[in-house]
């Protein structure tokens, strides 16, 4: 199985990268760089370095880099500094998933690619009742004004469930939703929720970027766990942080 991902240069898309290798999955990559990659995957033969700016690329490349590919999985987040917030492409989850998409849609695949976004629980799955409290409301009003990334996650959530839907012929979608990130060496236990069960503003739980990693790769390797989630926004918190 190959897969596609897209934010592996970032602090989770590496390690999601590295859960896909230890699976003996053959991974594709595009990067701007491949200065911040570890030297090991530079000379494997299962990880597939393409060197470009995702959204630079025409749609004929892309179609190019997504055939044959089983399922595309996205990492990428705006750099947290003033030109990755404020700055262009002030769409790039969104716009990547929807050229992706359409690119997948293009080749016509046997069977249904599987598109893997990671989004945030800062986001509501608006097909199942998440009620969150009016404060909260307000803080996440607040944000989308003076964030454009969030606004950007959102958007690119929405496009999967409402613009690729439960039906697709080409496309099934997931989009993990994980609590506070952080860093820790080792996967640790996890729990996954089909909605949020503590305020992502108020209450944030932790979940560690190897474990957000090793999920989207059971996901993209694991037929049964697909099934359960997919079509789904699930939520992932650290065990360890849950309560
Ligand atoms: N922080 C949290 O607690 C939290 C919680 C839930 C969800 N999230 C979401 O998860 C995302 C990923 O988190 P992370 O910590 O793994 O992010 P990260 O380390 O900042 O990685 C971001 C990735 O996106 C790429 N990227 C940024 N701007 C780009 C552009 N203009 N064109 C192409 N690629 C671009 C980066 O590439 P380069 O290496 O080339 O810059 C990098 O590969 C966050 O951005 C956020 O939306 C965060």
């Amino acid at each position: 199985m190959t897969t596609l991902v897209v934010g592996a240069s970032g602090d989770t898309g590496m390690k999601l990268v590295e859960q896909l290798l230890i699976r003996k999955q053959n991974v594709k990559i595009i990067v701007r760089s491949a200065e911040k990659l570890p030297e090991s995957w530079k000379n494997n033969e299962r990880v597939h370095i393409i060197i470009a700016s995702i959204l630079d690329l025409s749609d004929l490349e892309m179609a190019k880099y997504v055939h044959g590919c089983d399922a595309v999985a996205s990492c990428l987040g705006h750099n947290m500094n003033l030109k990755g917030i404020y700055g262009q492409p002030r769409r790039l989850v969104t716009d990547t998933a929807r050229r992706l998409c359409s690119a997948i849609k293009t080749n016509t695949p046997e069977h249904p690619v599987k598109y893997v976004l990671m989004n945030t629980t800062g986001n509501r799955n608006r097909d199942l009742k998440e009620p969150i409290s009016f404060a909260q409301k307000c803080v996440i009003g607040l944000i989308r004004l003076l964030l454009p990334p969030h606004v950007d996650n959102e958007n690119a959530a929405d496009y999967l469930r409402t613009e690729i839907g439960q039906d697709n012929q080409f496309i099934e979608w997931i989009a993990v939703r994980p609590d506070g990130l952080i860093n820790e060496d080792e996967v640790t236990d996890y729990t996954i929720h089909s909605s949020p069960i503590r305020s992502a503003i108020f209450d944030a739980g932790k979940i560690s970027r190897i474990n957000v990693g090793h999920f989207m790769a059971n996901l993209i390797c694991d037929g049964d766990l697909w099934n359960k989630w997919k079509g789904q926004m699930p939520v992932i918190y650290n065990q360890s942080t849950q309560n």
